[in-house]
């Protein structure tokens, strides 16, 4: 049960140490009527959570399993088209979408895990 009274209860995407050695995890999560793909990122102190579609064809941006940041490893990047993404917000900063920002998704941390905080999705994977 993820709604009590309209009272979002949070979900657990993963404890801190799933993250891999690129400081990404990947989960599923499902709205009303369909299932996304997304991830979640440590950069520089913080955590941050995105639905997996490029703001430009709606692909999923990593390349390779839990593999989101550029080679520099200071920003996200689309591995069909190149787009690079502003880790702390999602904005396309060069590249096709540039201007555009991935989908958000609201996230609660505390010392073991990170949550979702999003009414209207359930983690499901
Ligand atoms: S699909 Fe991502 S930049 Fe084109």
């Amino acid at each position: 049960m993820f709604f009590l009274y309209g009272v979002v209860v949070r979900q657990k995407i993963c404890k801190l140490k799933q993250l891999n050695e690129s400081f990404c995890f990947e989960f599923i999560v499902k709205n009303a009527t369909e299932e996304k793909d997304a991830f979640l990122i440590f950069f520089k102190g913080q955590y941050y959570a995105y639905i997996n579609d490029c703001p430009h064809t709606g692909v999923n941006l990593n390349w390779q399993p839990g593999q989101f940041f550029s080679m520099d490893g200071l920003l996200l990047q689309c591995s069909l088209h190149g787009a690079l993404f502003t880790p702390e917000n999602g904005l396309c900063v060069r590249g096709p979408c540039q201007g555009q920002y991935l989908t958000a998704i609201n996230i609660d941390v505390n010392e073991e895990a990170v949550f979702l905080r999003e009414n209207g999705l359930v983690v499901i994977k």
